[in-house]
């Protein structure tokens, strides 16, 4: 009897109702009540619960805002499995759900990224490998998702692993993708946000993702050592801005894989504000089942499924994210 496909798929839903209640448990009082405090009334956990059933309902139906010009985000942290792939493709899927045109920028020769959006990535596809080596034009190596007609992709096929070398003897190397990711290259597609999923090191690729944006974007994991390595990770965002893009800096920090039930994540959290300050988004990623099922059926989270607190974190963030331009961009007309 426990082994039969009944009982298989009434486990299924009460381990999608605990995934819900213990999102109800996070907009609670388990120590997510004092971020809220300082929120605007549309921003309590009840207008914010209300804002995110109707983009589930109605994709797009509310849009954030538009940035006054196109952001480029660099995903970067050299530790591997820090949830830097899965903020790539979630928050783009999040602003691209909620009326935004995002583009993932895939650097990364696993093409991890490629695979949760649903895009072809075999050896010989158009990808970020031939784009550095300036074979193809942004143009001729985007795909757009299945799932959103708002998310686009450059994937990576395994052709980018000799990336790093190759591109050591090349004219301009570090500025290969910033090139490459001009208005005029992309054609058509208007993309108010760019997403660079960067490789698990501080190589060429990851250079040329920092020279090619503007913000960088930590994912830390709320785990033992989270910020083991980030100390040379912001140096080596100075070396790039004082050497090759004066413009760059570290805009948003994204706590991930956050477990409410351990003093450890908090303490985690707290080390990580009181380093980062302001740049430390409120929304921050549980750690959840359904999140790192999603790529296995080359979904992002909120396709695979959107009511989850995984899918609604990240629809948080996004929000956060995008509203933080429009709060800048009015600063900046004063
Ligand atoms: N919020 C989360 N909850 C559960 N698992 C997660 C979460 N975020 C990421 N993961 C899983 O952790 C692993 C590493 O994440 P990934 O995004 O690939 O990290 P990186 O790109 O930094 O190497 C993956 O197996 C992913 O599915
Ligand atoms: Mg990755």
């Amino acid at each position: 009897m426990s082994g039969g496909p009944e009982s298989a798929v009434s486990r299924e839903t009460v381990s999608r109702e605990t995934d819900r209640q213990s999102d109800q448990s996070l907009n609670g009082d388990d120590g997510f009540t004092a971020p809220y405090a300082s929120l605007s009334v549309d921003e309590t956990p009840i207008g914010a619960a209300a804002h995110r059933a109707s983009q589930v309902l109605h994709p797009g139906s509310v849009s954030l805002p538009k940035p006054p010009e196109r952001r480029v985000l660099t995903i970067a942290n050299q530790k591997g499995g820090v949830g830097k792939t899965t903020t790539a493709v979630n928050l783009a899927s999040a602003l691209a759900v909620q009326g935004l045109t995002v583009l993932v920028v895939d650097l990364d020769p696993q093409g991890n990224a490629s695979t949760a959006l649903g895009v072809p990535h075999q050896s010989g596809t158009p990808s970020s490998y031939e784009l550095l080596l300036g074979d193809v034009t942004a143009k001729e190596a985007i795909q757009q998702s299945p799932h959103s007609e708002r998310l686009f992709c450059i994937p990576a096929t395994i052709d980018l692993a000799g990336a790093e070398i190759e591109l050591v003897s090349m004219v301009a190397r570090e500025g290969r993708l910033k090139a490459a990711l001009t208005p005029q290259a992309l054609g058509d597609l208007e993309a108010d946000f760019i997403l660079i999923d960067c490789p698990p090191s501080l190589g060429l690729l990851t250079v040329n993702a920092m020279v090619a944006a503007k913000e960088v974007l930590i994912p830390i994991q709320c785990e033992y050592y989270a910020l083991e390595g980030v100390g040379q990770l912001l140096r080596n965002i100075e070396l790039v801005q004082s050497h090759l893009n004066p413009e760059l800096h570290v805009s948003t920090v994204l706590l991930t894989m956050y477990d409410g039930r351990t003093k450890l994540a908090d303490q985690v959290a707290d080390e990580v504000r009181s380093h980062f300050g302001e740049a430390v988004l409120k929304a921050v990623i549980p750690r959840s089942v359904k999140v790192s099922e999603a790529p296995g059926y080359g979904m992002t989270v909120l396709d695979y499924d959107p009511g989850s607190r995984g899918a609604m974190s990240y629809l948080d963030a996004g929000r956060e994210l995008a509203a933080r331009t429009a709060a800048n961009s009015t600063q900046e007309k004063k």
